[in-house]
């Protein structure tokens, strides 16, 4: 039996990653079509249950990752002085309140799941919605992927090394950041359990790590009390905050690309609306309060790196949370800080090639890419069973094995994502990877931004649950395009990739959605023929 249960298998899914499910109004557009990519949510439906609060830490718990113990270096090294650098950070995360704003106008207006790829193929046509979903497969997934295994890796090898590691060669650090992915793809194609599992285990370190940093950079601030009394920087209190801030406004670019990374997964707020009891006022005031929240946190943890470390130090590491925690707390700071946020990242990839794997494979099944990527598992016979022994043995299997068994997983998605990511590390560095991150998902952002617009020029009358106020989208569409545009100058070759990823996409599109279409006439004609054969004897 091959037949494959999407409610069963993914119900662990969605109850670890709710996605938005259908609601009312959806109707103005015409009939409202099945969302290509359902990821088997639709149990979910039934179940609305989320609060104001639930809606709020799962948001807050979603953008908050790896970015703020690693985008300090790039941001700062840009904007070049402490006091730019924390309006970048402002900046960045107003265009991402924006943004979500928007986002949330737009997922109660076309309650489907499936986030920018349904929007776009509502609102401009399927073939809007196939660039994104390809740029995803091939770029955003495996790329934001790439970023956090990098930070894991960094932060992996200085736990095991020690705080002054400087002069590891990055390639140990990427040698780290590849096995703990393969580690991670592993743990998904055993079963969905155990990846969510690992998940829910790793996910709370980063708010530990975010607290503690915080809390200790304000005690030295006000006390001056440190461990390495010595080494701490005192140079806020004396020297210009703006000095030598960038005039180049590429860099301004590059800087705030850094800092969009860690304000990024503002999107997956529309996958909450589906299950919230109200969403209508439970939604705008969760996206008003959470991102003004984690902009706060993140100015709160930037102050505490000002405060204790020099600006060399935050300039030149990308693991600035172990400077600080050897400084503030010695060896032993930096240790837990470098094991915390080296688990915050593993949680956060795991998360990331959960969700990609399941974006790849229902790609596949929707013939957008080699229908191989839309099979689940190995062949029947080959599929590891749950084995029969004590009621131990079986407490445990159940624990940590889907119902079918062992590796009744997307694995060939997972494959073609872990492949990607794995060549996206080996190639890039930080800075470079989220500004060829920040480039396509913006141009996606935009896009389907711009399409806010457009379906509040050509629906007027569409049901809104929520409204934003229309300066919100205008807003963003100019400083996401201001952004896009710059970066083409700020860092060329990074551009490039990501537009000739999406040129490649337009005859892929004609390709494989053409060829999907005639292979249906053929197959109508083959059973016509076959009937004509048979059929008749
Ligand atoms: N903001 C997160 C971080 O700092 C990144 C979220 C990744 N985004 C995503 N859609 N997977 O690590």
């Amino acid at each position: 039996r091959r037949s494959y249960s999407v409610s069963s298998a993914f119900d662990f899914a969605g109850a670890m990653f709710p996605l938005s499910s259908s609601g009312a109004g959806y109707t103005a557009l015409g009939t409202p079509l099945t969302p290509n990519f359902d990821l088997g949510a639709q149990s979910l439906e039934k179940n609305k249950s989320l609060t104001y609060l639930n809606g709020l830490s799962l948001v807050v718990g979603l953008i908050i990752g790896s970015g703020i113990f690693s985008s300090p270096a790039s941001v700062n090294s840009n904007a070049g002085s402490p006091g730019a650098a924390l309006i970048v950070w402002v900046v960045a995360g107003l265009l991402a309140w924006t943004g979500a704003a928007s986002y949330a106008e737009l997922g109660g207006a076309i309650p489907l799941n499936g986030g920018a790829q349904v929007y776009l193929s509502k609102i401009f046509g399927e073939w809007a919605g196939f660039l994104f979903t390809w740029c995803a497969v091939m770029v955003l997934k495996p790329g934001s992927a790439a970023i956090i295994a990098l930070i894991f890796g960094e932060y992996m090898v200085r736990a095991v090394i020690g705080a002054d590691a400087s002069d590891v060669s990055p390639w140990i650090n990427k040698a780290v950041g590849v096995i703990g992915l393969l580690l991670v793809t592993l743990l998904n194609c055993v079963s969905t359990r155990l990846g969510a599992r690992s998940a829910d285990l790793f996910m709370f370190l980063k708010f530990i790590a975010l607290l503690a940093i915080t809390v200790l950079g304000i005690t030295v601030a006000a006390t001056g009390w440190s461990y390495h009394r010595e080494s701490l920087s005192n140079t806020w209190k004396t020297t210009n905050w703006f000095e030598g801030t960038s005039t180049s406004t590429s860099k301004w670019a590059v800087a705030l690309y850094a800092g969009l990374w860690a304000y990024d997964g503002w999107d997956n707020t529309n996958y909450v609306v589906g299950e919230m009891v109200n969403p209508a006022r439970d939604l705008p005031r969760t996206i008003h309060t959470s991102l003004p929240l984690v902009i706060l946190a993140y100015i709160l943890a930037n102050l505490s790196y000002i405060f204790v470390l020099p600006l060399a130090t935050i300039n030149a590491s990308n693991t600035v949370a172990v400077a600080f925690g050897s400084t503030v707390l010695g060896p032993i700071g930096s240790l837990v800080l470098a094991l915390t946020v080296s688990g915050s990242c593993f949680g956060a990839l795991n998360a990331t090639t959960f969700t990609a794997g399941r974006l790849v494979y229902a790609a596949g099944k929707e013939g957008y890419i080699p229908s191989l990527f839309g099979t689940i598992g190995l062949s029947s016979s080959t599929q590891i069973r749950l084995p029969r022994r004590s009621a131990r043995a079986k407490r445990f299997t159940r624990f940590i094995a889907d119902e079918q068994g062992f590796f009744y997983t997307p694995i060939y998605a997972m494959a073609l994502n872990t492949a990607l990511t794995a060549i996206y590390i080996i190639i890039g560095d930080f800075t470079t990877l989220t500004t060829f991150y920040g480039v396509a998902s913006y141009l996606f952002y935009f896009g389907a931004v711009v399409g806010l617009i457009v379906l509040r020029v050509k629906e007027p009358e569409l049901e809104r649950p929520y409204k934003c106020w229309i300066v919100t989208p205008v807003v963003f569409c100019c400083v996401s395009l201001f952004l896009v545009s710059r970066a083409i100058f700020a860092k060329p070759f990074q551009a490039l990739v990501v537009f000739g990823f999406i040129a490649a996409g337009v005859p892929l599109f004609w390709w494989r959605v053409g060829s999907k279409r005639r292979g249906i006439r053929q197959r109508e004609e083959g059973w016509w023929k076959f009937w004509r054969r048979w059929g008749r004897s």
